[in-house]
């Protein structure tokens, strides 16, 4: 039987990075998407050295028009798209506007995780209708729990918090995964999110205002864990068979978890779907 065709973003450092060799070394196909052409060359490097097959593409996903470039580049590349890991993403301590136009932290870890799904969802609903599923899998974090700033989605308006943009930024992305998992439902694709929990990576060590700065760190100290072993659930989820049937969840250490409330109302979920698609119409 053909090998699994597995898609990452945000491969080459940290939890993604993990994640992208433990898939690769089960016998996948990786395809990752990288900023980095020599960081992106090196990882493929690692992953053929350890016996494993992959390919790249680069793409800034801070932008909607290179996420859709990607996407349409890995729609010609490869014929079955069995699992989807939208893992990139940033903390960014100042106020950074796109050259779109979106605020930096909304556009890499929302907008561009909604447009690259959306540009895949018709390979992934072939390869389910061929060999009876496909997986999405979106990564988000227990920082989610801020409410959605309705009025100024790209915090133009209001004096930027880098912690609050990025609390945002995944409420909604936990939203998009019960939204789109319900959409999808009878496709055969389930779509599932994840709270890693604390990883010592790049991001764990940004540059927090007061008092994440003072919090971020000393959570570190006693619960961190490593790139290596927090890839364990995004590995299970994407590959095992016991984790199949799991659909439309929060996920954490393997176990189903309740996300915050307001990210499960549904009404907000269509909400939000509908203000999605009216800010990325041009790439839609
Ligand atoms: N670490 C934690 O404690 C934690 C907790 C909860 C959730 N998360 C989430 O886990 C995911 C992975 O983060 P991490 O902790 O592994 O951080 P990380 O080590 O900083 O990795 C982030 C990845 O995203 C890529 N990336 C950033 N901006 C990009 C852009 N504009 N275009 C393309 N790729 C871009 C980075 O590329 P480069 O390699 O080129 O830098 C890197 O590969 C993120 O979504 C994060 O929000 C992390």
């Amino acid at each position: 039987m053909a090998s699994k065709t597995v898609v990452i973003t945000g491969a080459t450092s940290g939890l993604g990075r993990a994640t992208a060799l433990q898939v690769a070394e089960k016998g996948t196909f990786l395809v990752f998407i990288a900023r980095n052409i020599n960081k992106a060359s090196e990882l493929l490097k690692e992953v053929e050295n350890k016996g494993g097959r992959g390919q790249f593409v680069i793409a800034d996903l801070s932008r909607m028009k290179d996420t859709v470039e990607a996407a349409e580049r890995i729609s010609k590349m490869v014929d079955r798209l069995d699992v989807l890991i939208n893992n990139a993403g940033n903390h960014f301590p100042n106020y950074k506007i796109t050259s779109e136009g979106f605020e930096s932290t909304l556009a890499l870890n929302y907008l561009s995780p909604f447009v690259l799904t959306h540009h895949l969802i018709e390979r992934m609903e072939q390869t389910a209708s061929q060999v009876g599923e496909s997986r999405i899998i979106n990564i988000s974090s227990i920082m989610h729990k801020a409410p959605i700033n309705w009025d100024d989605l790209n915090c133009k308006n209001n004096r930027y918090k880098s912690t609050f943009a990025y609390y945002q930024s995944k409420h909604m992305l936990t939203s998009f995964t019960y939204l789109l998992s319900n959409k999808l439902k009878d496709t055969g694709i389930t779509v599932n999110c994840i709270h890693p929990g604390f990883v010592k990576t790049t991001i764990a060590k940004s540059d927090y205002p007061f008092p994440m700065n003072v919090i971020v760190p000393i959570v570190g100290l006693f619960i961190g864990e490593k790139p290596e072993q927090a890839a364990d659930t995004p590995v299970w989820l994407a590959l095992s068979k016991e984790a199949k049937s799991i659909d439309g969840e929060y996920v954490h250490h393997r176990k189903i978890k309740k996300s915050w409330p307001p990210t499960r109302n549904e009404e907000a979920q269509r909400r939000l779907s509908e203000v999605t698609r009216n800010m990325l119409e041009k790439w839609l």
